[in-house]
């Protein structure tokens, strides 16, 4: 997102049922990977389905910097002409990867290998993210790097010449910490071995074993272990990047809130390591219906159709919550409309998100009169027939935040306000033109 945009105030008012077909774009996580991979792979690398926010945008001017060739052919569909494994050049100026923390961490991984010299940074809110998570793993592979106080952005790192293998134990279930290590592997002669507690998304596993490089991932008593031989050379291959589920989930989450709404919403992923928020939606009685399983682009993928109807409170279990570390901002929404409370448990990295969003969560919620419980891991909201609403809510350059709020203010008695609408285009640019075509109202 551009630093320098005024703020924007968005308000969502108590709209009619929501019909119709919601199109949501394609898939941040995967879209990240198409144009990194893509870039480390040698020829071209044909991407249909991008998705074109800024976050994406932000990785697809970095992957330039680097010496890729990326080129925009038409909407969603992206060339990119890759220097190979080890081919990244020093860039010329800083790589501002904006708002992403999953744009910033893997590129770092994806040079610190590599015998180059890159500086990163990013707006207000990744310069308030923790880096060590990534840094700490780099440096002992054998990049130099030097970061601001707190091992926050900016960020410089001196790729390692002569790279070392790396067995690493990661501290918390982080898909972008995996993700880091392993793009930092391909470079590193020998085996690199990430081993998680729980399974994160494992969209860079599958891309990489279709790239072409040697990727087992097993089960074992010390948890979830991921070894990657280093040096492959990857060969370019189209991808078509399946929609996001993390999207999907709000005009998902309206649907299940306004009384009387149905609607469909074709092609979204089902990887089992994203699923989460909809196991959880099930078991609230969630009438969701996932039509025309098939595979796109190497993930499974559905179309959903949801239909309002009531919903009942539920705990989630910390085990879960990998599988939907980003949902829990919509849960906490559409939990607000269910009988009973839902508890969200082991939730504390959502504190080191683009914002701290139990907080976040937490005070827009009671501004709009939601009663809500915290602790510094976890979150339970007591859900009512009725919502007051009337509220504003602080979103903090946070885009999950900001579609929350104004997903809530379709199904309050009073109009829900957020202080800037500004962060959606990071992830999902139609989000109100989309909510707007299936009777949403909001301005
Ligand atoms: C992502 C991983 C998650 C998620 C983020 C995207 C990824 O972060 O919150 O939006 O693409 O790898 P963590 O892996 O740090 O939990």
């Amino acid at each position: 997102m551009s630093h320098s945009a005024p703020a924007r105030p968005m308000t969502s008012r108590r709209s009619g049922p929501l019909t119709g077909e919601a199109t949501v774009p394609g898939d941040k996580s995967i879209s990240h990977r198409a144009l990194i991979l893509g870039a480390l792979a040698v020829g071209e690398t044909r991407i249909t389905g991008l998705l074109e926010g800024e976050d994406v945008l932000d990785t697809a001017k970095a992957m330039r910097a680097f010496g890729a060739e990326v080129t925009q052919h038409g909407p969603g569909d992206w060339s990119v002409h890759g220097v190979g494994v080890g081919g990244f050049r020093s860039p010329e100026g800083v790589i501002d990867c904006g708002n992403s923390g999953t744009g910033v961490r893997l590129i770092m991984g994806a040079m610190a290998t590599t015998d180059i010299t890159a500086t990163f940074t990013g707006d207000a809110s990744l310069s308030r993210r923790p880096m060590a998570r990534v840094t700490v793993p780099l440096a002992q592979l054998g990049a130099r790097i030097t970061a601001r106080e707190g091992d926050r952005l900016p960020i410089t790192i001196e790729g390692a010449a002569d790279p070392v293998p790396l067995t690493y134990r990661t501290p918390v279930a982080s898909a972008q910490i995996k993700s880091a290590i392993l793009l930092a592997g391909l470079n590193v002669p020998g085996d690199t071995v990430v081993i998680e507690s729980e399974p994160t998304r494992d969209h860079s596993e599958r891309m990489l074993a279709g790239f072409g490089a040697e990727i087992r991932s097993e089960t074992t008593d010390e948890g979830h272990r991921i070894t990657l031989k280093g040096r492959p050379e990857l060969r370019a291959q189209p991808v078509a990047v399946p929609r996001d589920p993390s999207s999907a989930a709000f005009p998902v989450a309206a649907a299940l809130i306004v009384p009387g709404s149905h609607i469909r919403v074709p092609g979204v992923s089902r990887n089992p390591t994203r699923d989460g928020l909809y196991v959880t939606l099930l078991e609230m009685g969630a009438d969701i219906a996932f039509e025309n399983p098939r595979e796109e682009g190497g993930e499974p993928v559905a179309d959903l159709v949801v239909r309002h109807g009531p919903l009942k409170g539920v705990s989630v279990p910390a085990e879960r919550a990998a599988s939907m570390i980003d949902e829990f901002p919509i849960l906490s929404v559409i939990a607000s409309f269910a009988q009973g409370k839902t508890v969200m448990n082991g939730v504390a990295e959502l504190r080191v998100k683009e914002s701290d969003r139990i907080d976040a969560m937490a005070r827009g919620l009671e501004a709009n009169g939601v009663t809500v419980e915290e602790t510094q891991d976890s979150m339970t909201v007591h859900g009512a027939a009725s919502v007051a609403g009337g509220g504003q809510a602080v979103t903090h350059l946070d885009h999950r935040i900001a579609m929350s709020f104004m997903v809530l203010g379709l199904a309050t008695e009073n109009p829900v306000q957020i202080d800037d609408g500004n962060p959606i285009t990071t992830s999902f640019p139609d989000f109100v033109p989309l909510m707007t075509r299936l009777g949403a109202q909001i301005d």
